[in-house]
């Protein structure tokens, strides 16, 4: 899969399916559930870093993650979802040229083929710019933006018409700055469906309805393995209970066998041991 490719699934109305994946072990199951990409998102910094927001992560661990992504991957070259990766806070709100060295940063030492940022502002857009004009793809985020928490809140956005009409130029200064594709998290389906239909590139939503072009999840709030997942992401399955109780049904088994070898020598060890 390359970021081209996207536009023709929008333009052959095929739709778009994006999983998050953080180690190769992710990436695997991501693979072979059929995923056309791969989003290395900075939500690992919560999901996976165990920090509260998505702003601590470094660009270092960005990379790091994204390698494991791709040894994780099982299919022949050619075949593989396509890889992209967020630009992690402050490593491109400093200037071009900084945003510039961590894209390729990025680039030259993983197997991403495309980056993610969020926001529309001019000095967005300017980055956006700078970064396809030096032939890397570039992949945009607006509504709820986790690097914008502390302004915005993890709150769904655009709800009221200035609002909305804000985001809609936003969304078309990052189409004609060259976005690949848009990824709208957490805003009203009416204002992702319009969208949708109105831009060339793809749409790709999370908490936006089922009318965008694709659809992205956070994978291990798909099966259910977070502690806290968001209102507009219900699991799929009760993963984290099933994977407590299927190891506590090992430890139990276990401890439950050494009392017994305690006190009778001859009792069968723990199933697995
Ligand atoms: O970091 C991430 O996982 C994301 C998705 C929620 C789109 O940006």
């Amino acid at each position: 899969m390359r970021p081209a490719d996207l536009l023709t699934y929008k333009q052959e109305g095929r739709p778009i399916a994006v999983l998050t994946a953080w180690d190769a072990l992710s990436a695997a199951l991501v693979e072979e559930a059929g995923a056309d990409a791969i989003l290395v998102g900075d939500s690992l910094a919560m999901v996976v870093l165990g920090h509260a927001t998505t702003l601590p992560v470094t660009l270092e661990e960005m990379v790091l993650h994204t390698r494991a992504v791709g040894r994780g991957l099982q299919r022949p070259a050619g075949q593989q979802p396509l890889i992209i990766t967020d630009l992690p806070f402050l490593s491109y709100q400093c200037g071009l040229d900084e945003a510039m060295a961590a894209a390729g940063q990025v680039l030259k030492n993983s197997p991403a083929a495309a980056v993610k940022l969020e926001g529309g502002e001019p000095e967005t857009l300017a980055v956006v710019d700078r970064l396809v004009r030096s032939g890397i793809p570039v992949m945009g985020h607006l509504g709820l933006t986790p690097q914008s928490v502390h302004r915005l809140g993890y709150r769904r956005q655009a709800n009221d018409p200035i609002a909305q009409e804000r985001l809609r130029r936003m969304a078309r200064d990052l189409e004609a700055a060259g976005c690949f594709s848009l990824v709208l998290e957490h805003v009203p389906a009416e204002l992702a469906a319009s969208l949708s239909q109105e831009l060339r590139i793809p749409v790709i939503g999370i908490g936006a309805g089922e009318h965008c072009d694709g659809q992205v999840r956070v994978t291990a709030d798909l099966l259910g393995l977070t502690a806290k997942q968001p209102p507009f992401c219900p699991p799929l399955l009760q993963g984290r209970s099933l994977c407590v109780d299927a190891l506590k049904g090992w430890v139990g088994a276990l401890q439950s066998s050494q009392d017994a070898q305690t006190t009778n020598p001859t009792a069968p060890a723990a199933p697995h041991y």
